[in-house]
């Protein structure tokens, strides 16, 4: 199985961020440790950009990948070109954020994403991602990608 794991813009500053929204661990160790949690069940392949176009791009041309992880950052609340390219993609898409977008400031209640998502996992910072993951991997064990 093979899986993109895409973040967006100021994703690349975790670490620097506000802990208490987004934690300590940066994006380089989140990516290791959900490369280890996929062991040999799944290939990864990681993506991270601050250009709307481009994370619109890369969507576009790995439109035959099984499975999709995205934390879109702040494109999440605006950009009705990535939910148009994600509608593109067959397999699971799961949205992830690190806070709970739901408790805060009122424009973060806007979601393109969340249209176009099998499912969101927030609020649990870096293990937001390594849920995501893991359910990916038991769809995987149900046969169902
Ligand atoms: C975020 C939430 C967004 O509102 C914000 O713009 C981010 C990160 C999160 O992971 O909690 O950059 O997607």
């Amino acid at each position: 199985m093979k899986i993109l794991i895409l973040n967006g813009p100021n994703l690349n500053m975790l670490g620097k961020r506000d802990k208490k929204y987004y934690g300590s661990m940066t994006l380089k160790d989140i990516n290791k440790e959900l490369k280890k949690q996929a062991g040999k069940e799944a290939k990864l392949k990681f993506y991270q950009t601050n250009s709307e176009g481009k994370i619109v791009t890369f969507v576009q041309k790995h439109l035959h990948y099984d499975a999709l992880i995205i934390n879109a950052g702040a494109y999440t609340h605006t950009s009705i070109a990535l939910h148009d390219a994600l509608e593109l993609f067959k397999g699971p898409i799961i949205e992830v954020h690190l806070s709970n977008i739901l408790a805060r400031e009122a424009f973060r209640q806007v979601d393109y994403i969340k249209p176009v998502a099998t499912k969101c996992v927030m609020g649990l910072q870096e293990k937001s991602y390594y849920e995501a993951l893991s359910y990916l991997l038991n769809l995987k064990k149900c046969d169902k990608i």
